[in-house]
């Protein structure tokens, strides 16, 4: 196939996102595809459009590793100057030459459902769920009320949408709480709190990245994730950050977290996890393939944080980990996703 895989974009998920689309486009250059690695914000330019897939240039060339700290978003957006045009040179024009775009994107302006439904209007094939999945997951206020709406425990929340609503949000949720930006990814805009104060400047960063705000009743105990591919459930990884929480560093940095998959976990449990993850997939509408993050309590009961609708795709990464479980390698899983993803169509 002539494929394009979009990654980099303009969101604090970039760096996660070109090394995710790094090893996309290896894995199915070793599958034998014609590959295109683009930076959908950034593009390319002096490439001949019409034969594009005959350009055996090494696309991926001077990807770098994920650093400690996430990008900041405006910092990249200024780098356009003048250019409003979210869609980098060519990108437009390339992908209506392909037969299928891979989405390697993560974070705002890739996960949130808009580059889908670009795609969708510019009648390009893409790899995961629609636009209107991808919106409904991007927002984990939204997530939240259609996991209660069709019985899936999630922690406590209570969603403010200007500063007024702060002490009702603490009398709700109380100490300690998560604090969050619905919108972000990777744990950007995520604080856990104790203090009144701490909550308030929590809530202050997260302003600064949202019109809305999420408090969130702070859950002790074991964190797991489970992938679901095509409505069914991968092996459960357990996550244990060696130091804090589950943050950026801890997320990307090598020897920062320890993940078990399949994770040790009595089978009933394992069975429960597995269940609810897939009956979350189904609550949000979500297509073709996702990863849905949970927490055990003391008490052994799953709370359902939320659904990526593109996760992290490094060899390294969390689903590439439960499909190895499973026997199947990284560019098979690739591959799995573009046969599972064309039946969307
Ligand atoms: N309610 C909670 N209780 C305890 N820890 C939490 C809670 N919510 C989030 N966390 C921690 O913060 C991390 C990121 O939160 P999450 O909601 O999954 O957002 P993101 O989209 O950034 O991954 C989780 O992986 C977990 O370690
Ligand atoms: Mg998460």
């Amino acid at each position: 196939m002539n494929i394009v895989v979009l990654a980099g974009g303009n969101s604090t998920e970039r760096d996660v996102s070109l090394v995710s689309g790094k090893a996309v486009y290896e894995a199915l250059k070793s599958k034998g595809h014609n590959v295109v690695l683009l930076d959908v914000f950034f593009g390319i330019e002096d490439v001949d459009v019409e034969n594009i897939f005959e350009d055996k240039r090494d696309w991926a060339e001077g990807i770098k590793k994920i650093g400690v700290d996430n990008p900041d978003s405006d910092y990249i957006k200024s780098l356009k100057g003048a250019d409003k045009d979210f869609f980098g040179k060519n990108v437009r024009e390339i992908c209506m030459k392909a037969d299928f775009v891979f989405m390697a994107l993560h974070g705002a302006n890739g996960e949130d459902g808009r580059i889908q439904a670009a795609l969708d209007l510019m009648q390009v094939k893409y790899s995961g769920t629609d636009y209107l999945s991808s919106a409904i997951c991007m927002d984990k206020s939204i997530t939240k009320e259609l996991f209660i709406m069709n019985g899936i425990r999630t922690p406590k929340a209570y969603t403010i949408r200007t500063e007024d609503g702060f002490k009702d949000a603490i009398k709700e949720i109380g100490f300690s709480m998560v604090v969050k930006a619905p919108n972000g990814g990777s744990s950007v805009g995520v604080y856990i709190v104790d203090t009144e104060e701490e909550a308030f400047n929590a809530m202050k960063e997260c302003f600064k990245l949202d019109n809305h705000v999420l408090f969130e009743q702070y859950i002790k105990g074991r964190e797991f994730t489970c992938g679901v591919l095509d409505g069914k459930a991968l092996p459960i990884v357990e996550i244990e950050p060696v130091e804090g929480f589950y943050d950026y560093k801890n997320k990307y940095q090598a020897g920062s977290t320890i993940e078990t998959c399949p994770a040790k976990l009595d089978e009933d449990i394992t069975l429960n996890i597995q269940k609810h993850a897939e009956e979350a997939f189904k609550a949000l509408h979500i297509k073709t393939y996702a990863r849905i993050d949970f927490l055990l309590n003391e008490q052994n009961e799953d709370f359902c944080l939320e659904a990526n609708t593109i996760p992290g795709m490094t060899p390294m990464s969390l689903i590439p980990q439960e499909a190895k479980v499973l026997g199947i390698d990284f560019p098979e899983l690739c591959e799995k996703i573009i046969e599972i993803s064309l039946n969307k169509y």
